[in-house]
């Protein structure tokens, strides 16, 4: 991977169920980019920003399979693709103690999702939910990325990873490419099912509230027949009609239709008839990944191969790396 084209790097934490949210709003974007863009994509499960919370090893241990699972299912090409597991890289956690040097207290304790979460989990407010925001600079440096595919919450930490690179960058040279965020073509910020002012989210006590990347085919129809939409009565895109705007974004994300056209085809009908087809078209767009992941969840030996051969492509890349930021601060080799 020692040529010109453009470097994009993502990850996701292993952390619960995925939800619809992550893979309209995020998830279909990699595959997406890895496709079309003239570029090359690493992706990575975040194992190692995870257990910034408490985590129970063997649903953990699961989870992170699972995961892994989930992004060769939605159709990451291990082989095109490097797809590996963070903790598998030692070069994250090396470098991001370095990079922690390079970081002002000031900056972290600035991190709006640091002060979020120090207050959710007011019992736990560890030193790793401090310097998170390094660790993620550690993993986008590392690969000497161009671009960051980021939903909103995680701007700010790029932004950071972006003035820390600058800083070393100044100090030492060239070391870094300083990466910046990558605004994908289509994404949908995917709200809750039944209060659609918030982002939908799997830790929603409300099971109706978010559907599953693998939940069931009837589990799904019957989640979005029970959407709470409004009084209106019309199938279109509105002020005060969140929940028909987010099952409009939701149906156009799983179809590829525009709202203009889901307005069209809906026009004279009911909410009822609607949800149905927004239930069915969701369950329908996911099935072939469901079906994917079963079989590769079958197929442990496999995945183990994709996930080794990711780590030792990615470790490759990440070596050269602390090797050069080594020798610039002064470690004897
Ligand atoms: N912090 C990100 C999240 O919770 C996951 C993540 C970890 C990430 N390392 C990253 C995203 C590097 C982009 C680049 O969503």
């Amino acid at each position: 991977m020692i040529n010109d084209r453009k470097i994009i790097f993502s990850a996701i934490q292993p952390s619960g169920q995925l939800t619809i949210g992550n893979y309209f709003g995020a998830l279909k974007n990699w595959k997406m980019m890895q496709d079309t863009e003239d570029a090359d994509c690493i992706f990575a499960v975040a194992d190692l920003h995870a257990i910034t919370v408490r985590q129970t090893p063997a649903e953990f241990r699961q989870r992170i399979l699972q995961t892994y699972a989930i992004l060769l299912s939605i159709g990451i090409d291990p082989k095109k693709s490097p797809c590996f597991i963070q903790s598998h890289v030692k070069e994250h956690s090396e470098l991001a103690w370095m990079l922690n040097c390079y970081t002002q207290f000031g900056e972290l304790g600035r991190m709006t999702q640091f002060k979020e979460k120090s207050q959710t989990h007011a019992d736990n407010v560890n030193a790793g939910l401090f310097t998170y925001p390094t660790l993620m600079a550690a993993d986008i440096l590392l690969y000497q990325t161009d671009f960051v595919p980021v939903g909103a919450d995680q701007k700010q930490h790029l932004e950071l990873s972006r003035t820390i690179a600058e800083r070393f960058n100044g100090i030492y040279g060239d070391v870094f490419t300083v990466p910046e965020p990558y605004i994908p073509k289509l994404c949908a910020r995917v709200m809750s099912l039944q209060d659609p002012t918030k982002k939908m989210s799997k830790s929603d006590a409300n099971v109706n509230s978010w559907v599953a990347m693998l939940d069931k085919p009837e589990d799904i129809v019957r989640k979005f027949k029970r959407a709470v939409t409004d009084s209106d009565m019309k199938v279109c895109v509105g002020e005060g009609k969140d929940g028909i705007n987010n099952l409009i974004s939701i149906y156009s994300a799983a179809t590829g239709l525009t709202a203009e056209q889901i307005e069209r085809d809906f026009e004279g009908k009911g909410y009822g008839d609607f949800k149905l087809a927004v239930g069915e078209a969701v369950a329908e767009s996911l099935r072939p990944i469901r079906e994917k992941f079963d079989d590769l969840m079958k197929n442990k030996d496999y995945l183990e191969s994709c996930y080794k051969a990711g780590a030792e492509t990615a470790s490759r890349i990440a070596f050269r790396t602390v090797s050069k930021v080594s020798k610039k601060i002064g470690f004897i080799k």
